[in-house]
């Protein structure tokens, strides 16, 4: 089989060269009778093509049939790279154009399409089309109702790209640091974090759920001695949550790890791990980041060496200084959670304050956080847990876990679950589990937020919520 070429590692150097390759046909520019401008796209590549007149190779015949090829189509394209005459802007690949002399259809698109990659993207078209700084004209309700088509676009592949960076920095990063990846049953007998939010399924004629978080199963590997687990894996909500950053089913990137003295050495983990997964996004994956920008424009995300990590009730404060009340009007109070509002606005102040779109809240009150957290021993108000916000929208939850059994069901019965209706579950704690701490992270959450894509949905491929689902 003749070697077909992979469009991203076209180089200038590369003139003159004999390539052969397949790709969809994504632009034609009708120029007259004698010339055909054609784009190919491979993903996020795109390069010109130009088809001549050229007694004895080109027809007229030929470039005639070339105008008027749908766009869409699957080609093999032949020909010679060349320098372009002007620098291509309308393809990603702009000092390099291929001279075609042979072209095919391979598959013909049969359908008419709702609307095409080109529109969807628009970013190959003039600057004043650009609506409300965005710059496709398709509206978010049709690209994901026509999700095939958007996954096409520079802009998708770039995202689901930088999604698939995300879960491999996470299990690189830990693996290096001794953590062992599990897989944990979605199939649960009884709810995990509460009652609430579970899918329930029928198990041969039992009831049975879906997971809501791997959490009872990661303290139980930790409870079996594997001292530090991963999971990446699929996390199922029943929460009738219709907002910009809920999905009923969505990735957790979730770890536990047992530890020495302090909830913070699991927090460090964490800290370095994202940071991480932000380096590597915004160097290795560059190109993808700015494909995505176009469309939905951006700041980098600004994180500093030190990542300031504030008391809960600080944060509160630091809202309540600034004449921030809730939506009641009523000052913030430093023993609930926030809402998105109060956390966003939080944001804002944190940006002005520390300079930095990454930080972490600590120690949040108990009445936020559920059964397995461990109260803080100086303050039982409050907990050794923590948040981690981006772009002040929490991307993290986690926390020292309480791993004494009788205070364990002490606090199971304060919130009313009956112990016993977790006895696997309770077995590792009374057969001896050591002090441990987690956390998780919502996958599709985390690239939202550093993309700024405004809706989560733009980063789960085919998304789940609580109003759309397929027939
Ligand atoms: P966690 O489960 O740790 O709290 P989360 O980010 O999923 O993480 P939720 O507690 O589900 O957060 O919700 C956090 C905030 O999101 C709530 O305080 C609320 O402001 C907002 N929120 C959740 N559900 C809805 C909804 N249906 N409509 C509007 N806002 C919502
Ligand atoms: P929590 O419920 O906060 O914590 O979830 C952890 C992280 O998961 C993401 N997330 C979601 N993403 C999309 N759609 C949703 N409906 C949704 N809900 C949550 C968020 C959130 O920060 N067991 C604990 C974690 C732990 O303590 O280890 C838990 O599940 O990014």
């Amino acid at each position: 089989t003749q070697h077909r070429l992979d469009l991203s590692t076209v180089t200038e150097e590369m003139d003159g060269q004999d390539v052969i390759f397949r790709c969809r046909l994504h632009h034609v520019r009708n120029m007259g009778a004698k010339l055909v401008f054609l784009i190919f796209r491979q993903q996020i590549s795109t390069i010109q093509g130009v088809l001549v007149e050229e007694p004895g190779k080109v027809s007229a015949i030929m470039i005639h049939w070339a105008e008027h090829l749908r766009t869409g189509n699957i080609m093999l394209v032949k020909g010679v790279l060349q320098k372009p005459q002007i620098p291509v802007k309308s393809a990603s690949i702009h000092n390099v154009e291929v001279k075609v002399t042979g072209l095919h259809i391979v598959v013909k698109r049969a359908e008419p399409v709702p609307f095409s990659v080109q529109e969807a993207e628009l970013t190959i078209l003039d600057d004043d089309q650009k609506v409300d700084g965005r710059q496709s004209q398709i509206p978010d309700r049709v690209r994901l109702a026509n999700r095939i088509m958007d996954l096409r676009t520079a802009t998708s592949q770039s995202i689901f790209r930088i999604q698939a960076a995300v879960g491999n920095l996470f299990r690189t990063c830990l693996d290096e640091q001794g953590f062992v990846e599990i897989h944990t049953p979605k199939l649960q007998g009884a709810a995990t974090e509460s009652g609430a939010s579970v899918f329930k399924v029928n198990y041969f004629g039992r009831p049975a759920f879906l997971a809501q978080s791997p959490q009872l199963a990661k303290q139980m590997a930790i409870a079996s001695d594997f001292e530090r687990v991963y999971e990446i894996g699929a996390v199922f909500r029943a929460e009738n949550s219709n907002t910009h950053r809920h999905l009923t089913e969505y990735t957790g990137l979730d770890l536990e790890m047992a530890i020495e003295e302090n909830y913070h050495e699991m927090m460090d983990i964490i800290d370095h791990t994202l940071k991480d997964i932000f380096k590597g996004i915004y160097t290795k994956y560059r190109k993808e980041v700015e494909f995505v920008k176009e469309q939905f424009p951006s700041e980098d995300l600004v994180w500093l060496d030190e990542t300031p990590r504030i008391p809960f009730k600080d944060a509160v404060q630091l809202l309540t200084d600034s004449g921030w009340l809730n939506e009641d009007g009523e000052p913030i109070s430093p023993f609930e959670d926030l809402a998105t509002r109060d956390e966003i606005r939080l944001g804002e102040l944190m940006k002005e304050k520390y300079k930095t779109d990454y930080y972490i809240l600590d120690k949040f009150p108990r009445s936020a956080r559920p059964f397995y957290t461990m109260p803080d021993p100086n303050d039982d108000r409050y907990t050794n847990s923590f948040d981690v916000f981006v772009r002040g929208q929490e991307i993290i939850s986690g926390g020292q876990r309480i791993h004494e059994s009788k205070m364990l069901e002490d606090n199971m019965r304060m919130v009313g679950i009956d112990p016993d209706d977790m006895a696997d579950y309770m077995e590792g704690f009374k057969w001896g589990a050591p002090p441990h701490a987690g956390c998780g992270v919502g996958l599709e959450r985390i690239v939202m937020l550093i993309l700024k894509l405004g809706n989560i949905r733009l980063a789960s491929l085919f998304h789940r919520d609580p109003k759309s689902f397929p027939a």
